[in-house]
């Protein structure tokens, strides 16, 4: 057995297997990074500072200009709102309700007004603010900063658009198709 060992002079204990990142790093913050540098890199090449100012909306929902961002900082795919959907069922749903109308267990035990979704000042909400709501709470309604890591709070806000966009299409009677030129009703 011993001269085995001998015979494999190149495998050094601090090369990592296979390419793979060492032992004891998190995956969840991994993950998060990857996603960034993935959209970072590809955005780059126009502009070098674009990293940067992404950074500051990613962790904080607000742009370099201090203003809540309108949109969601990070590529918005059906994962990403599946993620949210499961996320929401775990972190909003409980007072918020499947739906988004506010009436989960505060509302029903407490009465406690708990914020529809769908009403028009929600709506109209940045992105950014709805992602600072989710971080540092609103009057009643507590933080989750930690509980819920930036990249799951943006998927959350994904899910509850999706909510509020799927809710505005069958009141308008149309389609579930994306809703791009009237955002809320403009009766
Ligand atoms: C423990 C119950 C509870 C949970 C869980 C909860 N909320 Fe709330 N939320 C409330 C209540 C109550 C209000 C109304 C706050 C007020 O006006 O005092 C509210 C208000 C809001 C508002 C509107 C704030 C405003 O500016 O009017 C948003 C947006 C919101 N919640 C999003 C979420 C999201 C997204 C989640 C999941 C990450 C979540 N909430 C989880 C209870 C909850």
């Amino acid at each position: 057995m011993r001269a085995r060992l001998h015979v494999e002079p190149s495998s050094h204990p601090s090369q990592s297997q296979h390419g793979r990142p060492a032992e004891g790093a998190r995956p969840d913050g991994q993950r998060v990074l990857l996603r960034r540098l993935v959209h970072a890199s590809a955005r780059s090449r126009h502009d070098p500072d674009r990293g940067l100012k992404e950074d500051a909306a990613f962790f904080t929902g607000k742009g370099a200009d201090g203003q809540f961002v309108a949109t969601i900082p990070v590529p918005v795919d059906e994962a990403l709102v599946e993620r949210g959907h499961q996320r929401y069922a775990i972190y909003c749903q409980p007072c918020h309700d499947a739906r988004g109308d506010g009436k989960g267990i505060l509302f029903q035990r407490g009465n406690v007004p708990t914020a529809s979704f769908h009403q028009e000042k929600i709506l109209k909400y940045p992105d950014g603010q709805i992602f600072d709501i989710v971080t540092n709470g609103a009057g009643l309604m507590p933080g989750y900063r930690w509980p819920i890591p930036p990249a799951d709070r943006w998927a959350i806000i994904a899910y509850v658009r999706e909510l509020e966009r799927k809710r505005l299409a069958s009141a308008c009677g149309r389609s579930a198709a994306p809703v791009s030129e009237a955002p809320w009703p403009v009766a």
